[in-house]
């Protein structure tokens, strides 16, 4: 019997913009997966590796590839106004704003997808995305930079979560403090999905992690989806971060890892979790 030839689905060069939020949401966590996939499949030894990531490769490009992904975040975006969070708070409670004829605050925003950070003219922002939408932002892999301590704020938002594993995201984590000078800020916004399903970590193992890291709490906040967290780089090694003691609690009223808050086990805490390797 002749078989019907498969015909492969057209690629279109520039998908269509995306105005739907359940769409927009189905192209994100499937790039998320098949670029998790990958990642296994890249570092394992199966015969069948190239093959499979072939099929990989031809799925992510069916599904739009990196292009159909940023389109889908920009909508996303809309959703949760980052840069909003972050200059609210940096000329709110934090003070932070520079008076007229101060120097502007220098920050790296990591995965950048808008120009909106950028458009502040009291911020000195650099902003990286490893594929750019926009000329202003240049395309860099956060990992290729090298730190050097000098930013007085990091922003990352909806960008930790892309990365495919825990140790990946471990150092993102270590790599962007390092980028920051002593005492600034790390503004890291993550779906909330990654602290309220995950078997492996929750809020209070997440704070934790951050503390550890040398990360402490200045403000969060949550919204049905979308967790946000100010944190401050403090140059407190992790053996002087005593968690689970109300010596931790800070002026600003935030608190030094997630024990504080709840009185959690650090025994429990121990080891690795999604954002984490064992110690
Ligand atoms: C889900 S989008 C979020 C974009 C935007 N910041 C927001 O709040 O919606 C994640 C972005 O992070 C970028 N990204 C992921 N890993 C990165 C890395 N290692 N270095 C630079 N950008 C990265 C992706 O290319 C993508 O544009």
């Amino acid at each position: 019997m002749k078989r019907k030839a498969t015909k492969r689905k057209p690629i279109p060069l520039v998908p269509p913009a995306i105005r739907s939020r359940k769409k927009a949401r189905q192209i994100v966590t499937t790039f998320h997966k098949l670029e998790k996939e990958a990642d296994e499949v890249s570092s394992s030894t199966a015969p069948d590796k190239q093959a499979r990531l072939e099929r990989l490769e031809r799925e992510l490009d069916e599904m739009g590839g990196r292009q159909a992904y940023q389109s889908a975040s920009l909508l996303s975006v809309s959703f949760h106004n980052t840069s909003k969070w972050v200059t609210k708070q940096l000329a709110g409670k934090m003070g932070l704003r520079p008076a007229n004829g101060e120097p502007p605050l220098r920050v790296l925003e990591v995965g950048a997808i808008n120009t909106r950070l950028l458009d502040v003219p009291w911020l000195d922002v650099r902003a990286i995305d490893l594929k750019s939408q926009h000329p202003r932002i240049e395309e860099r892999d956060f990992f290729s930079l090298e730190p050097a301590g000098e930013y007085d704020v990091v922003s990352s938002s909806m960008v930790i979560n892309c990365v495919p594993t825990a140790k990946g995201r471990h150092e993102m984590l270590v790599g962007y403090r390092s980028h920051l000078r002593n005492g600034g800020h790390l503004f890291l916004v993550l779906p909330l999905l990654c602290l309220t399903k995950s078997t492996r970590t929750t809020r209070e193992s997440f704070l934790e992690t951050l503390s550890r890291i040398g990360f402490m709490v200045v403000a969060k906040k949550e919204t049905p989806k979308v967790a946000f967290f100010c944190l401050r780089n403090t140059r407190l090694e992790a053996r002087d971060v005593q968690v689970g003691g109300s010596s931790l609690a800070t002026k600003e009223g935030g608190t030094r890892g997630a024990g504080a808050a709840k009185g959690t086990s650090r025994k429990r805490n121990r080891g690795a979790n999604d954002f984490a390797v064992s110690p």
